[in-house]
């Protein structure tokens, strides 16, 4: 049986870990072309839309008192982006978002809620958006809203906005490790000190090759902001070796950091790991398959 459509949205908002990052190369825009693969896990920030008829667009937040409600919000902005493209000032939206995802950690939180509040909003407003319109606002927005789009796991180029799906089921169990350090993104690309061409590795085929021979992903899968990052914050480095301490297979810092990540063989090897870094934010983890912000209710579909 249908349920009753409901007036409101409930989204999931999942977090995602970089499997290996490479900074290729500096663009003439001031971007950085990169490779990576975009893996989301099912650490999830909450997401609850309401549509409003006054026009106006609204965000209370909770969880983190310092994130802003105003438009600097990028749930915000990706409403007003929507609402601008389909040129309809009379659609509105209240936003109650609420915070898990640690901020500015490199697990791409902010990009995720917008992306969740992008896909709610096109349900809500029951629109029927052209052909590539959301990639084009997502990547507007950020240059990892585009792949929470999708979800799952996929290999991203050109500044992280260009997807391939990568259909591939890793086993591993992840624990994620937050200390708590803000890294800005601007100045992590600085501390890389990109001056020539990098060469891009086959990140796909070693997680492949992970399968056969674990050690694939320690010598596959590397990422380039932890030598311009780690210098400047040694916890980083010490969070590092204290994973493979515990059993890691790959331990490596995710995005532009501060998360440190490590995949684990299986649960029980990842929550014991995860029981020795107790001073500071952790999660046990596993990878989401793609179409994983789960929704809930919704006035134009009834689902
Ligand atoms: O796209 P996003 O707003 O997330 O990027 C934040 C900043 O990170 C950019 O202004 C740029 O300085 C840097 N960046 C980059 N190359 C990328 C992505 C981000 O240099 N591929």
């Amino acid at each position: 049986m249908k349920p009753e459509p409901t007036n409101e949205i409930f989204l999931r908002a999942p977090a995602k870990i970089n499997l290996g990052l490479e900074v290729l190369r500096r663009r003439p825009d001031g971007y950085h072309d990169i490779n990576t693969v975009f893996a989301a896990v099912d650490v999830f920030d909450d997401i609850l839309l309401r549509p409003r008829h006054d026009g106006r667009i609204t965000c209370m937040v909770e969880g983190s008192p310092d994130l802003e409600e105003g438009e600097g919000n990028l749930c915000v902005r990706a409403a007003l982006a929507l609402r601008r493209a389909v040129g309809d000032e009379t659609l509105g939206l209240d936003i109650l978002l609420i915070k898990r995802i640690p901020m500015g950690a490199g697990l791409g939180g902010g990009s995720s809620d917008a992306a969740a509040v992008l896909r709610g909003a096109i349900e809500l407003w029951g629109l029927a958006p052209d052909g590539d319109l959301p990639d084009r606002i997502a990547a507007g927005l950020g240059s990892d809203v585009p792949f929470f789009l999708y979800g799952g796991m996929v290999h991203a180029t050109s500044r992280g906005e260009l997807l391939t799906p990568v259909d591939l089921m890793l086993p591993y169990v992840v624990v994620l490790v937050n200390p708590g350090i803000h890294v800005p993104t601007p100045w992590a690309y600085h501390a890389v000190g990109c001056t020539g061409e990098r060469a891009a590795g086959d990140l796909i085929a070693a997680l492949r090759h992970s399968s056969i021979d674990p050690a694939a992903l320690r010598s596959g899968i590397t990422n380039d902001f932890e030598e311009g990052v780690f210098p400047h914050h040694p916890l980083l480095p010490e969070l590092k070796e204290r994973l493979y301490d515990a059993g890691a297979l790959l331990a490596l810092m995710s995005g532009s950091g501060s998360t440190m990540y490590g995949l684990f063989a299986d649960h029980h090897a990842a929550a014991g790991a995860a029981g020795r870094f107790r001073e500071h934010w952790t999660a046990v983890a596993r990878f989401l398959p793609p179409g994983d912000a789960l929704v809930f209710g919704g006035a134009g579909s009834g689902r």
